[in-house]
């Protein structure tokens, strides 16, 4: 692929988008290759995955400008989906995704930020939604994912005024959960994804389903669904030995995802 980069180190899958003369910007060709990337991830082998950006400036700095500017509606309708419908895959990835955002997330890198289940990020990071600027709405689920990261006054003021903020506020707004300097944010991330790695991948997975689905539903449709997730990881072989270990006083002998 010539604009996404994917390394696999130990159960941390890392998937860098690399197309660092537009900024990392997601063209038609970038979000295909993203979407094959993630549809190619080991599942059996891999249990947290991080995305990051090439270079040290930008993670992503937006959907690329130069494709959609002569765009009709249909067209300009049909990219929105197609930007949507991949940034829903991943935030419904069956395994954990951080995102390590190294530098400018505008508009779509924002908003590829935001389907991620977790955000850190370096002191450069800079976050927005500039795109009424261009003329546009968010088109990559920024209107809808913003707004239940920050609350409605923080995502309507980022939106409307068009305008980034930093990595401190961005802190602050609990759009990310640390920031780091840059040299450290990949180390930070790879540690992150490590700690997620070595618990049991069954229940970490079903706790992302409860998490995700959980929070669109009523409490009690919530809590029945968190009861049947709780009840899957029962019978399994890493229950009976995460539980085993803990009484024997021993340390887990490594999960198996069975
Ligand atoms: N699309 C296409 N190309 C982009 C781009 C984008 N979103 N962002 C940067 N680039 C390109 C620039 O055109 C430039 O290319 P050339 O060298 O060929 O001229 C190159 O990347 C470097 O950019 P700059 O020279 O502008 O770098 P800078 O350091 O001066 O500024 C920046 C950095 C502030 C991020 C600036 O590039 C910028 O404002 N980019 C656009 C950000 C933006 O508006 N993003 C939202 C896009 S709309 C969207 O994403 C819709 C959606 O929701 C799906």
């Amino acid at each position: 692929m010539s604009t996404v980069c994917y390394t696999q180190e130990g159960a941390v899958g890392v998937v860098t988008v690399d197309r660092p003369k537009a900024l990392n910007a997601l063209n038609s060709e970038v979000l295909d290759e993203l979407r094959r990337t993630f549809e190619a991830i080991d599942l059996e082998t891999v249990r947290c995955v991080v995305v990051t950006g090439a270079g040290e400036k930008s993670f992503v700095a937006g959907a690329d400008i130069g494709e959609m500017s002569s765009l009709t509606r249909a067209e300009g309708e049909a990219f929105g989906k197609k930007g949507n419908d991949l940034f829903r895959m991943i935030e419904t990835f069956p395994i954990p995704v951080i995102a390590a955002v190294n530098g400018y997330a505008l508009g779509g890198g924002c908003e590829l930020a935001l389907c991620c289940d977790i955000r850190i990020c370096s002191e450069n990071a800079q976050f927005g939604q500039p795109e009424v600027g261009l003329g546009i709405t968010p088109g990559f689920g920024g209107t809808q994912r913003l707004v239940r990261a920050v609350g409605p006054g923080r995502a309507k003021e980022m939106i409307y005024t068009a305008r980034s903020i930093k990595a401190e506020d961005a802190l602050r707004a609990g759009l990310v959960n640390a920031v780091y300097p840059l040299a450290e944010l990949m180390p930070a991330a790879m540690k992150l994804a490590g700690n997620i790695a070595k618990n049991a991948p069954i229940a970490v997975r079903a706790c992302k389903k409860a998490i995700n689905e959980g929070t669109q539903l009523d409490m009690d449709s919530a809590v029945a669904l968190e009861e049947k997730l709780f009840g899957s990881c029962f019978e399994t072989e890493d229950q009976r030995e995460g539980m085993q270990a803990f009484l024997e006083k021993r340390k887990v002998e490594g999960f198996k995802n069975r």
